[in-house]
Order: C-alpha cells, then sequence, then structure tokens
C-alpha cells in the first residue's frame, strides 16, 4: 500500500472518530460518563418486559431497547416476566388488568395520547412502569423515559403524567414533486417522489422517529403552492408508502389541495365549488385517497393568494370553498386546514388589515371540520411581528397558528437563531378577546372557546442534508416546534437545554454558556436586520439578504419601501387611525400598547408609526442614532456568539464544532451586511451621520444595490 494512501486513510478515520454528522439529531444515544449515574440507570434498567406484539410497541420496544444499549453501553435483556428489581414495563394499560384500576386517575389525565411512567412494584419487584391508554400514548412515553436519561436527570422515584395540551401538532412541508423545497435551506425534499412507493428510505422511518420523539403527530407533505399531479393514482400510491411507514410512529400524513384540481386532472369545465360535478369529483378523489390510507388526515388548502386558484375565481367565499372539501372528507373524519394567507393587490388596503376584513365575517359559517390556519404574525413570518389580529377575533371558528421553522425571513441556512422565544413571544401575547389574560395559547389550544380542534402547525426546514436542517442548530427549531406544540408552557430555557443534553452534550459550563447563546439568538437577529419594528426589508425573490431600497416590484405589496415608508420627514408605517389604522382590529387592552408613539413598545414603533428620525427613544438616542445603535450592538453580538462557541471547542465533536464555527463566521459578515447596506440606504433619507464611535460601512450603498445571487436557495 502506498504511504500517502494510508496516511489519508489515517487521517480520515481519525477525523471520523472524532467528529459527527448529525444524522441522529438529538436521539444521539451516547454512553453515559458519569459512572454514579451510570450504575444507577443500570440498577434501573437491567431487564424490559413489553406487554404488546403492535408495529407501534414494537417501535417503542425498538427505540428503548437502542437507547438503553447505546447509554449503558450494553444490551438489556428482554423478559416476558418481571423477575428481578430494577426492570421496565412498557405496553398499553389494556394490558394492566386489575392493576389499572388503581391508576384510574392518572389514566384519565394521560387521555388518548398522553402516558404514565411511574416507580412501582410489579411482582413485589421495583420497577418502572411506562404506560398508556393507547400504543402511541406508550411510545410517546418511552420517548420522554429515554430523554430523561440522556439529559441525565434521576430516575429513582418518577410519577410522570404527561398529556399533549394540543391535538394537531403537525410539520408543513413545502416540498415541491421535483424534490426542491420552497424557502427550503437544506438540500433537497428528503420525499423521493421517483423511487416510491418501491424503495422505502430509512431516512423515512428516522423523520417518524424523530417527530414522535418531539410529539409531532402529523405531515403535511407537499407546498401549499400545490400541484394537483400528487392527487393523482400513481402519487397517491407513494403517499401511502410514506403513510405506512410514519403510521407506527403516530404521525399522520396530509396533502396539499389545488384548488383547481377538478378541473386539471378531471378535465370539468370549472372548480366552483357549488358545482355538483365539481363536488362530485372531490368525494370520488377523497375517496379514492381513503381507500389506499384510512388514516389520511385531510388537506391544507391556500387559495386566492399569491395567484393560487381558488374559490373566489368563481365568486364564492372562502367559507363556501372550505365547506366543500370538509364536507368530502368528513365522513372519513378527515380536516381542512383553510390558510388565512391572503392578501390582494386589488385592494388598496393595508396587506395587514386583509386577512382579517375577509375571515372575519365568514366566522360562524365554517363545517366543524374546518380550521383556519393563522400564521403567528399579520404579515409574513418576519424576526418581530405583532400577533396576528384574526388569533381571538373567530371565536366560532377554531383556529390553529402557522409559524415558520425554516428560517426565510430569519437567516435561512446560515444564522444560528432559536426561534423558540419568537414562538413563545406570539403564543404568549394577550389578545384580551375575552379580556386579560386571553393569550394566543389559550385560543389555538381551544380552551379559550372551547373547540376540540386545535392545532400548531411549523413550516418544517428539513431537507436531505445529512444533518437534516443544514445548519446544526436548525434541528433544535424542529425539536422547539414540536415540543411546544405538546407544551406551549415550557419555557424556552428548559427546551434549549433539553436539546443541547441530548444533541451535543451533558457538560455544565457548555450547556450555561450555549444556552444563553441560544436564548439571546434572536434578539439578536432582530437588532441587525429588522430594529425597532421594521419589516420586510429583504431583497426580491429570494428574499437573502437586505433591500430596503426595492420599489420596483409588479404589487405596492411586495416592495420594502410600501413597508418602511422612510421619507425626509421620518420612517415607519403608520397604523394608527391617521393612517391604516390596522391598530383597530386588535381589542383595547391590546392596542394600548402600540396605540401611542410616545408610548408605544418601542419594539413595534416602526409598525405602528411613522416618527420623525429626531423622535426620543427611551434610551435617550434619538430614532436615528437608535438604529445605529441596534444595528451595530446586533453586529457584536454575533461577535459574542462566535467567542462563545469558540471557547468549548473541546466540548464538542470536531465535524460540529467546525460547521458552527464556519457558519457563525458567515452569520457576522451578513450581520455586517445588513446593518451597511439598511444604515447607507436609511441614511438617503435620515441625512444625518453614522455616531463616530461605531464602524463606518465598508462599501457603498451602490455596492450593496447591485450584489446579486441568481442562485440563492429556496426560491
Ligand atoms: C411567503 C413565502 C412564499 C410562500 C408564502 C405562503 O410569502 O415567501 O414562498 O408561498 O409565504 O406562506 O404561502
Amino acid at each position: 500500500m502506498k504511504k500517502s494512501f494510508i496516511v489519508i486513510m489515517l487521517f480520515l478515520s481519525a477525523l471520523m472518530a472524532v467528529g459527527e454528522d448529525g444524522y441522529n439529531c438529538w436521539l444521539r444515544y451516547v454512553p453515559v460518563e458519569n459512572n454514579n449515574l451510570l450504575l444507577s440507570y443500570k440498577q434501573a434498567a437491567s431487564e424490559i418486559q413489553v406487554n404488546g406484539t403492535t408495529a407501534t410497541i414494537m417501535a417503542a420496544r425498538y427505540e428503548l431497547s437502542l437507547a438503553l444499549k447505546g447509554l449503558l453501553g450494553e444490551n438489556i435483556p428482554l423478559t416476558k416476566d418481571i423477575r428481578k428489581n430494577g426492570s421496565i414495563l412498557i405496553g398499553n394499560a389494556g394490558f394492566l388488568g386489575e392493576g389499572r384500576k388503581s391508576l384510574a386517575n392518572d389514566l384519565q389525565k394521560a387521555g388518548a395520547e398522553g402516558y404514565l411512567i411511574l416507580t412501582t412494584s410489579i411482582n413485589q419487584k421495583k420497577s418502572i412502569l411506562i404506560t398508556a391508554n393507547t400504543d402511541i400514548g406508550v411510545l410517546y412515553g418511552v420517548f420522554h423515559f429515554i430523554r430523561l436519561l440522556q439529559t441525565r436527570q434521576a430516575i429513582a422515584a418518577l410519577h410522570i403524567i404527561s398529556a399533549p395540551r394540543l391535538k394537531l401538532r403537525l410539520l408543513n412541508h413545502w416540498d415541491n414533486l421535483n424534490r426542491t423545497v420552497e424557502r427550503g435551506y437544506a438540500g433537497f425534499s428528503i420525499w423521493n417522489w421517483h423511487t416510491l412507493p418501491g424503495y422505502v428510505d430509512q431516512r423515512y422511518i428516522d423523520y417518524a422517529r424523530m417527530n414522535a420523539s418531539t410529539g409531532i403527530n402529523g405531515t403535511v407533505l407537499t407546498n401549499v403552492n400545490a400541484d394537483a399531479t400528487v392527487l393523482t393514482k400513481p402519487y397517491l400510491e407513494k403517499v401511502k408508502a410514506l403513510a405506512d411507514a410514519f403510521r407506527p410512529y403516530g404521525v399522520k400524513v396530509y396533502l396539499t389541495a389545488r384548488f383547481s384540481a377538478p378541473v386539471e386532472l378531471g378535465g370539468l369545465k370549472t372548480a366552483d365549488p357549488l358545482d355538483p360535478a365539481v363536488q362530485q369529483w372531490w368525494n370520488n378523489k377523497v375517496n379514492e385517497i381513503y381507500s389506499l390510507i384510512p388514516d389520511f388526515g385531510g388537506f391544507l388548502v391556500k387559495a386566492n393568494s399569491e395567484g393560487q386558484p381558488g374559490p373566489q375565481n368563481y365568486g364564492r367565499s372562502h367559507a363556501d370553498g372550505a365547506n366543500m372539501l370538509a364536507d368530502a372528507v368528513a365522513s372519513h373524519k378527515g380536516i381542512i386546514m383553510w390558510r388565512a394567507f391572503v392578501y390582494s393587490n386589488d385592494l388598496p388596503d393595508d396587506r395587514h388589515k386583509q386577512a382579517y376584513n375577509e375571515f372575519v365575517p365568514l366566522d360562524g359559517k365554517f363545517r366543524k371540520n374546518v380550521m383556519v390556519q393563522v400564521k403567528n404574525g399579520a404579515i409574513d413570518f418576519m424576526p418581530r411581528e405583532p400577533f396576528h389580529p384574526l388569533f381571538g377575533a373567530m371565536q366560532k371558528t377554531p383556529v390553529m397558528m402557522e409559524v415558520q421553522v425554516t428560517q426565510e425571513y430569519l437567516g435561512q441556512g446560515t444564522h444560528l437563531v432559536y426561534l423558540s422565544p419568537l414562538f413563545k413571544e406570539c403564543l404568549d401575547s394577550d389578545t384580551w378577546s375575552n379580556g386579560k389574560g386571553s393569550t394566543v395559547a389559550k385560543i389555538i389550544d381551544g380552551s379559550l372557546d372551547n373547540h376540540e380542534l386545535n392545532g400548531l402547525a411549523g413550516v418544517a426546514n428539513i431537507g436531505n442534508d445529512m444533518n437534516w436542517t443544514g445548519h446544526p442548530f436548525g434541528q433544535a427549531n424542529w425539536y422547539a416546534l414540536g415540543r411546544l406544540s405538546w407544551d406551549h408552557t415550557l419555557s424556552s430555557g428548559q427546551i434549549a437545554e433539553e436539546w443541547l443534553r441530548m444533541t451535543f452534550s451533558n457538560d455544565a459550563a457548555f450547556i450555561n454558556d450555549v444556552k444563553i447563546m441560544m436564548l439571546s439568538s434572536r434578539e439578536i437577529m432582530v437588532k441587525y436586520m429588522n430594529p425597532c419594528g421594521l419589516h420586510h426589508i429583504m431583497a426580491t425573490g429570494h428574499h437573502y439578504g437586505p433591500g430596503p431600497w426595492v420599489n420596483n416590484l409588479a404589487r405596492a405589496d411586495w416592495n420594502p419601501v410600501y413597508y418602511h415608508k422612510a421619507d425626509f420627514a421620518g420612517i415607519g408605517f403608520d397604523r394608527t387611525p391617521s393612517g391604516s389604522n390596522a391598530l383597530g382590529q386588535y381589542k383595547a387592552g391590546a392596542k394600548k400598547l402600540w396605540e401611542d408613539s410616545s408610548t408605544c413598545d418601542e419594539r413595534y414603533l416602526l409598525w405602528f408609526h411613522h416618527v420623525t428620525w429626531n423622535h426620543p427613544m427611551k434610551s435617550g438616542r434619538t430614532l436615528w442614532n437608535e438604529l445605529c445603535h441596534q444595528y451595530n450592538s446586533g453586529v457584536d453580538s454575533v461577535k459574542w456568539m462566535r467567542q462563545v462557541w469558540n471557547k468549548h471547542k473541546t466540548r464538542v465533536d470536531a465535524i460540529r464544532f467546525r460547521q458552527v464555527a464556519m457558519l457563525l463566521e458567515i452569520q457576522e459578515k451578513e450581520a455586517a451586511w445588513w446593518r451597511n447596506a439598511c444604515l447607507l440606504y436609511f441614511q438617503t433619507f435620515s441625512k444625518m451621520t453614522i455616531p463616530e464611535k461605531y464602524e463606518k460601512p465598508d462599501q457603498t450603498l451602490d455596492y450593496f444595490k447591485q450584489l446579486k445571487f441568481p442562485f440563492a436557495p429556496g426560491n
């Protein structure tokens, strides 16, 4: 063998030994490093009894054995009957016989998907019981138990009862049938439509495992900008193969329905929802789907929005469209998620107001199995938005929330931005719809208005990159979506800590520092992109980088200048009664936070007010100086993030350390790009200087304006 070849092989194997590719995400089952803890875990898990043989129970058994083998370093034997102290019994409570009675209260609390994890006595032996009313509850319980070990919790005396607060906990993939992903930054779609249904990639099963471990129980496979082809027979067979792969993990499949499918596929002359032939076409199509996939979840629909067809093409309302589809799926227990992301170029009104104006009059007109799916904010997944005014405004309709896990406007694939604080900010917002305390969380979990149907969906950030999400920290946002949809009362800090422990390390120094970095990262991004309530000032099409100067797009409300309204007098969108009065769509309690420019929560100042460049800010600075300050502090904070990460080089495996380090370097450059481009552009109106103490832009405004990214991803 050649010497150089041996050297390369040695180098490669050394690299592999110290690096991880990130494929396992947070389901990394690495050995417990603390000997005392290891011993106590071994004592508590000396054998496993599994009651039941369904695919879901087999999945639970597989996961528990895999995890224990990795964490404890040995194969834990299976037993038919517990004989030793320190055993684990997993199984549906149906198998517990008389023993079930003593657990009746706890089981009632666990409900249909929840579980119990109890330290108890079985056959007079001290054991851990993981049980539930359903098999899927058992699987969720097993994942919880594994998490306790992964995060090094004590397990000597357990009494855990957990049940999800939301029924629908969904990912929305914006994946196209040609495998491109709209707003995807992690490679191509993981759905390989060409090789389905014959080839069922292990990745599909690992995807389902990852989801089930967080509580996610459904996935919309296709882009909201839908292609009717997915409703044809060959594609439905592919969808069936995916549904079969996910079923043991409790992940239901949903599709996006292109409203014009009866015309495109069925050869009808119309897709009018009130036309009996159209209704019949959908009924037949739905029956065909359910004959292949008996537990098909239903449809997600984007209609009459951004060029998508819809009922308004035929003079019908959103309710007419949604109800027609709802009737088609009702007998199969399917649901329709009808998106409220609608705005029209023909209306000269503030885009902020349009969804509310369109949907509030329809409240009470939807069938029982329709949910209206509302983005967290009124415009479009901005770094910071006030909550959407539709939350709390449609009390007769179950309203579900949609957040963006993929980071279209939030740093895309190159910025470390932990999104749980953004999701929680919206969930915790008080709409005042039923008086004080009417939070968005209580609206979407159905508790405020008594809706059985309720849910949260996140636009997926998943692609076929080795580590699923491109940026290693993108995984944290997928994880956070699942955890918050299970329990929206969890804190962002708790979720970050769990994720860090499972994904990287249980080292206390590492966790303390990196958790603070994660928790600060969203605010940092707001500062270097959209401080003080600025929004929608990104570049055109791909949305990568700044473009506050853009003013030439076909629709007024696609142009950044429409949103910031900078002029020589000042900057910001007047949404008070003297302007568009979008504020009028909020209840008095919520409005109070924003209505007066001198008391407005400054994080939303330019969202609701047009103020002068000299507007006095709470910091004592003028608005212009505050913008300079925030943009610079955002960039400085990314420098700090790099220091934090670099400090922990020895605590992270080499491959993932380098990945994050390189991405943070890119993030710093891009943060400076945002700052320089935005300040130079706004300076053409303010005519004020950037205070001496700040770094000066290294390029001219013209330089930033001419940058082009023809192949930026996700477009
Ligand atoms: C954003 C995004 C589009 C997407 C749309 C939607 O505008 O840029 O790609 O289709 O949201 O949510 O429908």
